[in-house]
This record gives C-alpha cells, sequence and structure tokens, in this order.
C-alpha cells in the first residue's frame, strides 16, 4: 500500500545525505572521542566538525554548543541547569510538556513559576513577561514554534525584556530551527533547544546553546565531556549524523527548500478549504513556521479522522505524539480559547524535505470523502442544503 507522511514535527525521517554522513562512524570509525589513539582522533575530529555546523546554525561559537540525547534532555538540562529552589522561572501554558513537566517538577522542589497566557491566535503577549518578572525571577522559557501550530512566539522581543532585566532567557527551538532562522544574537537567548529528529537525523541526538559565562549545574555526573555540562561518552554516529542534518537545515533556509514547503504547505490549506465545509486553520492570524498546519474539521474525532486517513494510507496526527491516546484534548488548542470538541477535531499536517507535491495531492484526494464519511456518523452534523460547486 502507498504510504504517505506527513507528521514531521512528531519524527522526520532520515535523509539520505544524513544517514551516509554517519554510517562510517557505525562501522569502522567506532573510536570512543576520548582516546587518545588514531581511532579517538578520528571519532573527535568528526565530533567537533559537526558542533561547528550546529554553530553555524545557530549563529554562536563552537564552544557554546553541548551535545545531547535530544530535545527533552535539553531543555531539562537548561531548566534544572539554572534554578535553584527559591528561584522564579516565567514559561507559557503551551510549552511542549518537556519544559512543562520539567517545570511542575522545579515547583515541587520549591520554585516558583508563573505561566503567560496566549491569545486566540497562540501568542503570548511580550509585556505580560515584563509584568511577570519579580526580583527572584532567574529564567523566562518561552519556545520558539510550537509543536502542535508552528506558532512563533515574538522571542525578539521577549530577549530584549530578558536582557534588560539581566534575566537569563530559554528557547526551545526544536520545531523552529531549519524552518527559520534561529540565530541566538538576534533572539537575544543565552540557551536554546533543538532536537535531531525534528530535521532530519536521528532519534535520540539534540543540543543545547549555553552562552558563554552562563554558569549551568550539570545533570549527569562522570567523566569532563562537554566541558563537563553533560557527562558520557559522545554518541559519535549521532552527532555527526545532527552536524550533517544541521548544515542542510541551515542551506535549506536560503537555497528555496523551505520556501517550496511553504508553498506545498499553503496549497494544501488552500485546497482544504475550499473543499470541505465547516473547517478552519487554527492560528492562522498568527506568524507560523512554514511547514506546519492545524486544521479543525468539526463535527469529527480527530483520532477517529487520523485512524482513517492512515487505513488509507496517510500519516498525520492530531497533535503532540506524545499526548496521542490521551483523551484530553491539546492543551495548546484548549489555551487559545478552542472549545473542547474543536480542539479534538482537529488536525496537524506537518511536512519534511521528503515531501512532493504529488504526495500533497494524495492527502487532499483523500481529505473530502474521509471526512464526509464520518460526518456522516456524527450526531452533531447537519448535512448542508444541496449545493452545487463549480
Ligand atoms: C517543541 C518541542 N520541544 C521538545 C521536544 C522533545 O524533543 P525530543 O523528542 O528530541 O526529546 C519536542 C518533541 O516533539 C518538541 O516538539
Amino acid at each position: 500500500m502507498r504510504r504517505v507522511y506527513f507528521d514531521n514535527n512528531a519524527t522526520s525521517p532520515l535523509l539520505p545525505a544524513v544517514f551516509e554522513a554517519m554510517r562510517p562512524y557505525l562501522v569502522e570509525n567506532f573510536g570512543n572521542a576520548s582516546s587518545i589513539h588514531h581511532h579517538g582522533q578520528q571519532t573527535r575530529a568528526a565530533v567537533e566538525r559537526a558542533r561547528e555546523s550546529v554553530a553555524q546554525l545557530l549563529g554562536c561559537r563552537a564552544s557554546e554548543v553541548v551535545f545531547t540525547s535530544g530535545g527533552t534532555e535539553a531543555d531539562n538540562l537548561a531548566l534544572f541547569g539554572l534554578l535553584k529552589p527559591g528561584d522564579h522561572l516565567i514559561t507559557t501554558n503551551i510549552e511542549h510538556h518537556a519544559v512543562l513537566n520539567t517545570a511542575k517538577r522545579l515547583e515541587q522542589i520549591g520554585c516558583k513559576v508563573s505561566y503567560i497566557a496566549v491569545d486566540s491566535r497562540g501568542l503570548i503577549d511580550p509585556r505580560h513577561v515584563s509584568r511577570g518578572l519579580t526580583p527572584k525571577t532567574k529564567l523566562i522559557s518561552i519556545m520558539m514554534a510550537n509543536n502542535e501550530t508552528g506558532v512563533l512566539q515574538p522571542v525578539e522581543e521577549i530577549g530584549r525584556i530578558a536582557a534588560e532585566a539581566d534575566v537569563y532567557f530559554h528557547t526551545d527551538a526544536v520545531q523552529a530551527a531549519g524552518k527559520v532562522p534561529t540565530l541566538v544574537n538576534k533572539i537575544g537567548c543565552d540557551l536554546l533547544s533543538i532536537s535531531g529528529h525534528k530535521m532530519h537525523a536521528p532519534q535520540g541526538t539534540g543540543a543545547l546553546y549555553v552562552r558563554k559565562g552562563t554558569l549551568l549545574d550539570a545533570m549527569l555526573y562522570g567523566g569532563n565531556h562537554e566541558r563537563s555540562r553533560r557527562a558520557g561518552t559522545e554518541n559519535v554516529p549521532g552527532i555527526v549524523a545532527l552536524g550533517k542534518a544541521a548544515e542542510i537545515a541551515h542551506e535549506s533556509l536560503t537555497n528555496g527548500e523551505v520556501a517550496r514547503l511553504q508553498m506545498l504547505r499553503d496549497h494544501i490549506e488552500r485546497n482544504v478549504l475550499q473543499s470541505i465545509e465547516e473547517v478552519g486553520i487554527n492560528s492562522s492570524g498568527a506568524p507560523r513556521v512554514p511547514t506546519t498546519t492545524n486544521v479543525h474539521f468539526d463535527h469529527i474525532e480527530g483520532e477517529a479522522l487520523v485512524i482513517a486517513l492512515d487505513l488509507k494510507g496517510l500519516a498525520v496526527s492530531t497533535g503532540a505524539a506524545c499526548s496521542s491516546g490521551a483523551i484530553e484534548p491539546s492543551h495548546v488548542l484548549t489555551a487559545m480559547g478552542l472549545k473542547p470538541e474543536r480542539a479534538r477535531a482537529s488536525l496537524r499536517f506537518s511536512l519534511g524535505k521528503q515531501n512532493t507535491q504529488e504526495e500533497a495531492d494524495f492527502a487532499l484526494s483523500l481529505l473530502p470523502e474521509t471526512v464526509a464519511r464520518l460526518r456522516e456518523l456524527s450526531p452533531t452534523y447537519k448535512r448542508p442544503a444541496l449545493t452545487f460547486r463549480g
């Protein structure tokens, strides 16, 4: 059966060039990057080259990049590494659970956390950040791009507020990297998280940017890896892959690739709006990454639509992969004021570099009929009076 994948915010397939770059480090170049002999020197050099590539994507120094096991660890290291009992954290109520559940844990150990609310488009108002500052505020952690809606927060304004208040600023850029520029000095952040598998590198790879001079406690103790900020023998193949993916991501910002994906995303949105009644794009009024769309198909259970489409070969999702199967509607969509029924009727299409126009058209060919069939079963759906289109 033909399978088309539009769930790249959950995870994205390894690009052949990324696999080719990492392959030798899975086989012949196996050395421990801390060893002083030839094998170690070879892998150390590869790790440092990858660090340079990630630094280029982020516009920082290589020494400011700490490799981690992914976005979750990068977020945890940023928050737990900085905050102590008694400190105050400002974040939002639409963060990924890698930040939200870390914040909850910090509350349990005596930190105070303020959760800034978003408006109906999914945007925070930076003035609420300024107003939330207290003498105890040590860190502001606000995501750059939301994983469900793609909404881009005004991180540069938040960066300025943090700098003026002399407070650290962390941004979770897991869903932004490679889709929009993520230059740390432009953003004005002290810490920034990325994840490899959202940009066509393998799962279990990622990095945290740590601005020089930021005093961060390690979470893992052991050897002096990563300048003692993250102990543990480096995942050399994964790091090499992340470096290659970062290079490709960096190029795709200017070589027309991101623009191509934006055209595909816009094509999907336009066609869905034209061909199906009672649908809408969540967060359409906000700045968004070019590769995500979140659509509500009223009168339908999103999970049922995901399953029905999957049976026809199309993979999309209802939002965060980690919370699918949960009965609760998305915390992001409900924070924007969507009624629970509409939040549950929402589907995310997220694009990756492997996607083609033809795949978008395949998705569009399945949607009207699948939606219509599920609506037939819906107690809230009233079939519109017969209309002729076209
Ligand atoms: C915004 C955001 N932050 C953090 C993460 C966690 O990253 P990882 O899966 O690499 O742990 C994700 C993953 O979905 C994400 O979308």
